[in-house]
């Protein structure tokens, strides 16, 4: 039962709530100050930028338990729903697929769920290949020091969703700034600004794909929704909105992170040059390890779960980042070790909403990581690691820039 302070039994021999989010000091760790709050397995305390408490899940079963749960819900929109950061809060709209719940979630993801089979995937494979060729041919003609997220970890993903999407690449200026405004700021007001020009940009494409459709998934899209009004026109706009976005800034964090994590373990990546065989398994364990991206929900109904209640309307997060080195699952979960067994881990979420691009990503990860290390044996960092900058705590982890010489 909650007591007057609103805790409930066993929550308060537990540590004070920390602030969350808070900044990585190592980009591959997870913030010391969440440190306490392993110990304190399956769920923490935290608090908000505006005061507010929330639960944090750092137990990787409670965390799938809880993330296949109806009880908690995505929807942004709703009044109290947790939000990284005060910039957030103000330009709350409701997202396609990632901030909606079923019934409509099903229906919507139906529709586009075909496109990211793992089948259709790996037939994007040579496309992607011939994407980090080109990049790669440029960044060598270019000649060193370059910094890697702007030469490659960047464009990469964003030419492949692109192609994949049917968006030209000539406007990706564009789209990678509105995108970066959108995540971090800085103000509320650049958030707002960012969303209605993006917004507005997806429009105008839908529109023109409208008048005369072409080869990519929007456009496949744009055809079913002229012929049989089985997709709906605002539905496809915010769903191009949340596939551009999502499919370029996370994918270009975890090339620029994946690249320097390696660097920093040479052992390891003498083994992975050694035996390419071994790449799926790499990119798994630095998926897990690194784990970019948190969740964040709000329950609905009051929900009983390792010897607590999570009240209705309290927010609920899922920090990847703690849940991924959960002890009881992975042996030593500070190291970087694919030899491991590594699979279940949530880096791309869990439950309805796990991550659509999965497959996508991996593919990409895995030939962008070959095809440099390939090509460029001494790949090396151009400043001391202290030195990199990386992006503040807040939606998705990733590094500003990537100094490296060969
Ligand atoms: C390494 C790169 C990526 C990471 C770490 C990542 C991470 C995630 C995570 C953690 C979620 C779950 C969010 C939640 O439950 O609230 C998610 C969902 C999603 N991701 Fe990714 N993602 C990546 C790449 C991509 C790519 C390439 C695309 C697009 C092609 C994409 C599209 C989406 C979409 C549409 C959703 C929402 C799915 C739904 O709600 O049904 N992601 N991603």
């Amino acid at each position: 039962m909650p007591d007057c302070t609103g805790m409930t039994a066993g929550q308060k021999d537990g540590p004070d709530p920390v602030p969350f989010p808070q900044d990585r000091t190592c980009p591959y760790h997870p913030p010391a100050a969440y440190d306490p709050l392993r110990a304190t397995r399956p769920l923490a305390r935290v608090t908000h930028f505006d005061g507010r408490e929330a639960w944090l899940v750092t137990g990787h079963a409670v965390a799938r338990e809880l993330l296949a749960d109806r009880r908690l819900t995505a929807d942004r929109t709703r009044p109290g729903f947790p939000a990284h950061t005060f910039r957030f809060a103000p330009s709350r709209e409701r997202a396609a697929l990632l901030g909606v719940d079923d019934p409509e979630h099903r229906a919507q993801r139906r529709m586009v769920a075909a496109d990211f089979t793992l089948k259709r995937t790996s037939a994007l494979r040579p496309r992607i290949q011939q994407i980090v060729d080109e990049r790669l041919d440029a960044m060598i003609a270019q000649g060193p020091p370059v910094d890697l997220v702007a030469a490659f970890a960047l464009p990469v993903p964003s030419m492949v969703i692109c192609a994949l999407l049917g968006v030209p690449y000539d406007d990706h200026d564009f789209f990678e700034e509105q995108s970066r405004r959108l995540l971090r700021g800085p103000g509320p007001g650049n958030v707002r600004d960012a969303r209605e020009r993006l917004g507005a940009y997806v429009e105008g494409l839908i529109d023109r794909k409208r008048e005369e459709p072409g080869a990519g998934l929007l456009d496949d899209l744009v055809r079913r929704e002229l012929r049989s009004g089985e997709v709906d026109r605002a539905y496809l706009v915010n769903l191009a909105f949340i596939l551009l976005v999502a499919g370029h800034e996370t994918t270009a964090n975890m090339i620029s992170l994946g690249v320097f994590t390696l660097l920093q373990h040479p052992e390891r990546l003498a083994e992975l040059r050694s035996d390419p065989g071994l790449l799926p398994d790499a990119v798994e364990e630095l998926m897990r390890l690194l784990s970019i991206a948190d969740m964040l929900r709000m329950a609905v109904e009051d929900i009983e779960i390792a010897g607590t209640t999570i009240r209705a309307g309290e927010g609920v997060i899922f920090s990847a980042a703690v849940i991924n080195r959960d002890e009881s699952v992975y042996g030593d979960p500070d190291g970087l070790d694919w030899r491991r067994p590594v699979r279940h881990h949530v880096a791309f979420g869990f439950g309805i909403h796990q991550c659509l691009g999965q497959n996508l990503a991996r593919a990409e990860l895995e030939i962008a990581l070959h095809a440099l290390f390939d090509r460029l044996p001494g790949l090396r960092l151009a400043v001391p690691p202290d030195e990199i900058p990386f992006k503040p705590a807040e939606a998705v982890q990733g590094l500003l820039e990537l100094p490296v010489t060969w």
